[in-house]
């Protein structure tokens, strides 16, 4: 029997690629989300495949309509990824916590009421859950002192995880991605490089406003990774995305051999971002297997053919 699993900011665009995932798994993927742009979905799935998404409207702080969508739809599976990226945590903290923190305690509450039928719960962290005093590589057991309010709020997360795993047995896997990048990367801190291969795809040039070194994390790889551990069943894992670490001049360079006729347009601050360069990887794979890890250059070029294609 296939499998009826919520994602929750199934709009975004690591929503989309996880609903990609479960439609090529066979299984049955249910959107929940609170916006209507549906471009992302347009990006990353056919017209079929998004007929076959069920896409319900909803808000993650609202408990009582979550728990409702998980019953009506039948949902065996839950993949949490609904959240405030950085900037909008920065320019509106309260509605930040809301969406970000209690929307997430409203997800394990309404999965721990259902344990006969959902395992458990696949969530969102966030490598910002470092700071720039980390070292790199940051170890794994660390991240204690975000940079942001954004990444306070994803310590949070992980705390209310690893509580619920204690006292009321939720298991749970936390993946903390870097900079995600991909068809459908459009908003956040980091979308200055996947924004440059759209620019770069359409031969114009980009600035992207920061530097240095940091992991790339393929958005379909990251989506897949999502999928898998929404069927993990044991504990609170928490665990860093095995992303490709590069500095920017590496991505930059990954960019014009696949659009030559952008070469020389795209510039780079040199500001880097205030999370270490390098994240100590492992657990994620420990706990559930080996994962998809698609090369840089492979996924920038895979990323600038889906823009050249609409
Ligand atoms: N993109 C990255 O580089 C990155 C890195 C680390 C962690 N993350 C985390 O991964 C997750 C997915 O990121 P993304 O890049 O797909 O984000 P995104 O901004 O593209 O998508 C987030 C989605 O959540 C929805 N949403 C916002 N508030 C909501 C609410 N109150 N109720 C229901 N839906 C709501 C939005 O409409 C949007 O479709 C997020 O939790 C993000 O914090 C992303």
């Amino acid at each position: 029997m296939s499998e009826r699993v919520l994602v929750t900011g199934a709009l975004g665009c690591v929503g989309a690629w996880a609903v990609k995932a479960i439609l090529d798994d066979g299984d049955e993927p249910v959107g929940y989300d609170l916006g209507d742009a549906d471009h992302r979905l347009r990006l990353v799935l056919s017209p079929e495949e998004r007929e076959s998404l069920t896409l319900v409207r909803g808000d993650i702080t609202d408990a009582d309509a979550l728990g409702r969508v998980l019953d009506d739809e039948r949902i065996t599976r839950v993949v949490h990824l609904a959240a405030l990226q950085v900037p909008f945590c920065r320019e509106n903290p309260a509605l930040g916590a809301r969406v970000n923190v209690v929307g997430t305690v409203n997800v394990f509450e309404a999965v721990g009421a259902r344990l006969d039928r959902i395992p458990g719960v696949a969530y969102a962290s966030s490598a910002a859950v470092y700071g720039p005093a980390d070292p790199s590589p940051a170890p794994e057991s660390g991240g204690l002192a975000p940079g942001t309010i954004y990444g306070v709020y994803k310590l949070a997360n992980e705390g209310t995880a690893r509580l619920y795993a204690a006292e009321s047995a939720v298991p749970s896997v936390g993946i903390r991605p870097y900079v995600v990048y991909g068809p459908g990367r459009d908003q956040g801190m980091t979308a200055g490089p996947t924004l440059a291969m759209e620019a770069a795809a359409r031969g114009e040039g980009f600035a992207i406003a920061y530097g240095g070194a940091a992991q790339y994390d393929y958005a379909p790889d990251v989506g897949r990774a999502f999928v898998r551990a929404a069927a993990h069943a044991d504990g609170a894992v928490v665990a860093n995305f095995p992303g490709v670490r590069a500095p920017m001049a590496e991505v930059v360079a990954a960019i014009e051999a696949a659009a030559p006729e952008a070469a020389g347009q795209i510039s780079f601050a040199d500001t880097p971002l205030p999370f270490p360069a390098e994240l100590e990887t492992g657990a994620l794979e420990r706990a559930l297997g080996p994962l998809p890890a698609t090369p840089l250059a492979d996924g920038v070029r895979a990323t600038i053919e889906r823009f050249r294609a609409g």
